[in-house]
């Protein structure tokens, strides 16, 4: 729904599609999955341990109108936001540390492009429920989980809840017992579940970097 640094927009469709009435995200971050093709139809449940995200859709499900999205702000390059919404369209890891961030071309356009994003999708959150906290808060119901902490190596670090705080070796339990079926994503290195290779996309500096995955499918 909104820039977000390991966002899984450009990924969503190569992961199965719900099989499930309702879709939980227990790491919801910007939640791609969720919002990808028609899965918003669904009951969607978010969990989200960072409370300024949560905020954000907070926001976005109880608070926003097309009014008050239609009256957002444009940002100017070279200006200065001390916006967590606006920094997190820097769409860094810095963004978690950054109290006050100076508008760079790059973060002026992604924002143009959220202030419509939002707009046209606003109508589709309406129904969806937030639960800012830790990713075992989220009911043990029957879903399609879609499951993307941060990753254990590399990347996972950056978050402001990141992946130092996770015990991989509890979470990998909770997987397992959710009921339903389970997407698990990982990067390269995370071995905690028996990851299958999904995608290797090109990364920074000629690197590649490595989406792997769980699939677990229940009753
Ligand atoms: C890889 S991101 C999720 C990206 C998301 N799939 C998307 O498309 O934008 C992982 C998220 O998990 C959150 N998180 C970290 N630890 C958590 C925990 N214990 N419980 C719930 N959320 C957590 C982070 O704040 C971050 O937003």
């Amino acid at each position: 729904m909104f820039y977000y640094y390991g966002r899984k927009k450009q990924i969503a469709r190569h992961y199965p599609p719900p099989r499930q009435e309702v879709i939980i995200e227990p790491f919801a971050g910007s939640a791609a999955y969720a919002l990808h093709a028609d899965h918003w139809q669904r009951r969607v449940i978010l969990v989200e341990k960072d409370a300024r995200v949560a905020a954000v859709w907070e926001w976005l499900i109880h608070e926003a109108t097309p009014a008050s999205i239609a009256a957002l702000p444009e940002l100017s390059v070279g200006q200065k936001s001390s916006e967590f919404l606006h920094i997190l369209h820097a769409a860094t890891k810095m963004a978690f540390k950054y109290r006050t961030i100076k508008v760079t071309p790059v973060l002026a356009r992604n924002w143009e492009i959220s202030r419509r994003t939002f707009a046209a999708n606003l109508h589709k959150v309406r129904h969806w429920e937030i639960i800012c906290g830790d990713y075992t808060l989220a009911p043990q119901i029957e879903a399609t989980w879609f499951v993307d902490p941060p990753y254990r190596h590399g990347p996972g670090t950056g978050y402001a809840h990141g992946s130092g705080a996770l015990d991989y070796d509890a979470l990998a339990a909770w997987v397992r017992a959710c009921p339903g079926d389970v997407i698990c994503c990982e990067g390269a290195g995370g071995d905690w579940l028996p990851f299958e290779p999904l995608l290797s996309l090109p990364g920074v500096a000629g690197k590649r970097s490595e989406e792997r995955v769980y699939l677990q499918t229940g009753g």
